[in-house]
């Protein structure tokens, strides 16, 4: 049976690795609609390749571009509202938008009653007891596309029997790896602690997006070298398992070969382990309970001499830490911290700001949350303003 895909951010890091799952897999996927926000050319190339019914573009101010571009017969949309609504179109939406942007795909798709394939952390920071909600739609499900909840939701097939079967909860903590980033040898080489923040301060673009393991999209790359990516992914893997922020750590293991753990009460640790290719856990969730036969890189035993795990430097890399008191202080303290994250990147990126500063920016407007608990969608688009004033308002005052 053909499963059919819809891919919103198909023009991105995730959006055109989806697509190469696909190529590989001709026979087992179909894509019948794919969305962007500006990248017309690669949208229009993408629908002449795989021909989709459906084609959006979430930036309406480009859309004559692509309409007049596109295959004959192709149904096109414009703007954000009709760019969710493919969300429905397909039995798997793939949400690979970056950013708050892509909160709209993933509740059309769980209020459709969709499988949403997630690689957009950021709709579960920011609305993650909204999703909750949505998720109970029947028929909706959430197979996480990151790579470390693809690997912790492996890990814990046994423990979903168990609790379908109205066992006791037997696991004791899950551990999310992390690869720490393109400046994990230079903290500890300065000293560690505040003092390699200090020394890292000044870093450039180039070196923070020069990631020694994975390829990804730019703003996510810079969230991996201050560890806030990390953090976020602690707050994902609370929202997606139910599992307390105490029985959730992070432990450092530079080759990215484990991708996660779970540690159960009689001391067994079930780890997931691949090469780090992000191919792998997007086929797992398109196919889950079932698996692609394409191998997506294989391990070389023979070749891998070692495996090194060890504890983030916390002090150098503040954000993480951050992530877990915005996750402990709950309500929409996780939406403040994601939004005035993605305006300290966006400033980094354009030059505004120092790396440095990033982390300052995301403590100061933390430490501004107006301890809100939003109800509703609109609650949440809330938070995410006022907390993007705070943080502008405090770029400007640090810019350089
Ligand atoms: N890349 C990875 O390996 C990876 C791994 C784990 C999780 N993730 C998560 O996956 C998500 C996507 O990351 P990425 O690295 O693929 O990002 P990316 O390469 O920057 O791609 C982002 C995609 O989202 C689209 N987009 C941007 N703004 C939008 C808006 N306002 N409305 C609708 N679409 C919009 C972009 O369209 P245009 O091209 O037209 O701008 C593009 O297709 C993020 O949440 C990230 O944290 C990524």
């Amino acid at each position: 049976m053909v499963t059919t895909v819809s891919i919103l951010g198909s023009t991105g890091s995730i959006g055109t690795q989806t697509l190469d799952v696909i190529t590989a897999n001709r026979d087992r996927f179909e894509v019948v609609a794919i969305g962007a926000h500006s990248s017309t050319k690669l949208l229009v190339e993408q629908a002449h390749q795989y021909r989709p019914r459906l084609v959006a573009l979430a930036d309406d101010t480009y859309a004559n571009d692509v309409r007049d571009a596109l295959p004959l017969g192709t149904e096109f949309v414009a703007g954000p509202r009709a760019f969710a609504d493919l969300a429905t179109e397909a039995d798997v939406c793939v949400n690979g938008v970056v950013g708050f942007a892509g909160l709209p795909v993933t509740l059309a798709a769980l209020a459709g009653g969709k499988r949403l394939a997630l690689a957009n952390k950021e709709s579960l920071i920011t609305a993650g007891p909204i999703v909750a909600q949505v998720r109970n739609t029947p028929g909706a499900e959430i197979l996480p596309v990151d790579s470390e909840h693809a690997a912790v939701h492996m890990c814990l097939a046994d423990h979903r029997r168990a609790q379908a079967a109205g066992l006791p909860n037997r696991l004791r903590r899950l551990v999310i790896t992390a690869s720490g980033g393109p400046f994990r040898v230079r903290a500890r080489e300065a000293g560690g602690g505040a003092t390699a923040l200090r020394a890292l301060e000044s870093v450039t673009v180039d070196e923070a997006l020069a990631h020694p393991t994975w390829s990804m999209g730019p703003k996510i790359t810079v969230d991996s070298s201050t560890l806030m990516n990390k953090g976020f992914e602690v707050i994902e893997a609370y929202e997606l398992f139910g599992v307390p922020y105490d029985c959730i750590d992070v432990v450092v293991h530079p080759q990215s070969i484990v991708h996660s753990m779970a540690e159960f009460t009689d001391g067994a640790t079930i780890a997931q382990l691949s090469l780090p290719d992000m191919c792998l856990p997007i086929a797992y969730a398109l196919a889950w309970p079932d698996r692609v036969e394409t191998p997506f890189g294989r391990i070389d035993w023979e070749q891998l001499s070692h495996l090194e795990f060890e504890a983030p430097d916390r002090e150098a890399f503040p954000c993480l830490d951050l992530a877990y008191a915005a996750g402990r202080i709950g309500g929409s303290a996780p939406a403040w911290l994601n939004a005035a994250n993605e305006v300290a990147v966006d400033a980094f990126l354009h030059g505004r700001i120092n790396w440095g500063s990033i982390a300052m920016v995301n403590a100061r407007s933390l430490s501004a949350h107006d301890g809100a608990r939003p109800l509703s969608v609109g609650d949440i688009i809330e938070a995410d303003r006022l907390a993007r004033g705070t943080a502008t308002h405090i770029v400007e005052e640090v810019q350089l």
